[in-house]
């Protein structure tokens, strides 16, 4: 395989006080010949990469993150997807090989053998399926509405960030399992796509200046799942029916700044309510089962992806910040790399 002479890689330069800058990251251009593939690794040509808010954290000095900081000068960690061009000795892998792993916001990688997965052939699914329902995506969805907020037919499940890549596939997951669903999203064009594409019973947009009327008027919730945290989930805290679940999955609103905290959290006390953070990683080795019941269901038409696509890896740096402004709708994704892999969709 022929590489180019260089390529290109994002380093993190800056740490941000609040919100992530232009000089956050900087570019760097490498000669691909210090590309060394060892025995067992592999040279990667980046197809995709995932944009997540998680990122945001990763670059904080925290000591008790669940994945440690990205170190100032280091490539900026990313999810994605990526075709083998080089094989080292005793490699399992083959050029040409579909892959996903940490590659990084890279041209191209050189990765452990271990650190990579060959992307498996499921019927109706295409490669970016990896990073969307069939990814830590439609992962975090499945698990934290089964296993956390233990939903059952007939109840009643808020989501928060309803439009995003997580509560897009949480909403469709609930109305699959014949739940009532009420989503919460950030613009009308966000809550008409909602009501319209995905099939939600009600959606309203936390921006209205009768958004707490709309909620209330919803109805109480079994179960919570929370994308966003801070006043969203303050109010969410009086809306739980008895025994009601609040499945903590995330907290975008806080992200950029100080947690500014909770006061309803008492409300909880008279419901016999419960929340509980989770953390998708725990459940790999369940995975496949929940791959193979999203994949039914995509095959099926029930379960609709999206993704929000910018191109080119030059473009990270500026996308990632629509995570935190509502610039996306679904699954935020780069295309980094025209190889024609990256243009099966
Ligand atoms: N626990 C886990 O293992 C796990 C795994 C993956 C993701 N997560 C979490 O899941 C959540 C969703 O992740 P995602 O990848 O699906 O991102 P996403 O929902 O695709 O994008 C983030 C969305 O959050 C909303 N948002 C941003 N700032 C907000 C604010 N101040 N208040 C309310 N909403 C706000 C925006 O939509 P609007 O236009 O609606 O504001 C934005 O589109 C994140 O909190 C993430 O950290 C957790």
């Amino acid at each position: 395989m022929h590489l180019p002479s260089t390529y290109k890689q994002y380093v993190f330069d800056e740490r941000p006080t609040e919100h992530i800058t232009p000089t956050t990251f900087k570019c760097e251009t490498k000669s691909t010949s210090d590309l060394k593939v060892g025995p067992g690794q592999v040279l990667v040509e980046v197809t995709w990469i995932s944009l997540d808010p998680a990122m945001r954290s990763w670059l904080n000095d925290s000591k008790r993150a669940y994945t440690p900081p990205v170190k100032l000068g280091e490539v900026m960690r990313a999810a994605g997807l990526g075709i083998v061009v080089q094989v080292g000795e005793g490699s399992r892998f083959s050029v040409g090989d579909e892959v996903s792993g940490v590659v990084g916001w890279r041209e191209y990688a050189v990765l452990d053998d271990k650190a990579v997965t060959k992307l498996p052939t499921i019927a109706g699914a295409q490669a970016l399926d990896f990073l969307g329902p069939l990814g830590h995506v439609g992962m975090t969805a499945y698990f934290g509405l089964i296993d956390i907020g233990k939903i059952k037919a007939g109840e009643t499940l808020f989501v928060s960030g309803a439009a995003g890549a997580v509560g897009s596939v949480t909403c469709q997951i609930g109305k699959i399992m014949g739940l009532k669903v009420v989503a919460i999203a950030g613009s009308d064009e966000k809550v008409e796509w909602l009501k319209k594409e995905i099939g939600v019973d009600v959606a309203v947009n936390y921006k209205a200046p009768d958004f707490r009327q709309q909620i209330i008027a919803a109805g109480f919730a079994d179960v919570y799942f929370d994308n966003v945290g801070g006043e969203i989930l303050n109010l969410m805290m009086t809306r739980m029916a008895m025994k009601g679940r609040i499945a903590l999955c995330g907290a975008i609103s806080d992200y950029n700044g100080k947690p500014k905290g909770l006061t309803n959290y008492t409300s909880l006390i008279a419901q016999r309510a419960r929340i509980e953070g989770f953390v998708v990683m725990d459940y790999v080795k369940q995975y496949p089962v929940a791959m193979k019941a999203i994949a039914e269901w995509t095959g099926k038409g029930l379960l609709k992806r999206k993704f929000h696509i910018v191109d080119g890896l030059d473009a990270a740096p500026a996308a990632l910040p629509l995570l935190y402004s509502g610039g996306n709708t679904g699954k935020l994704v780069v295309k980094v790399s025209r190889h024609e892999a990256a243009s099966k969709l």
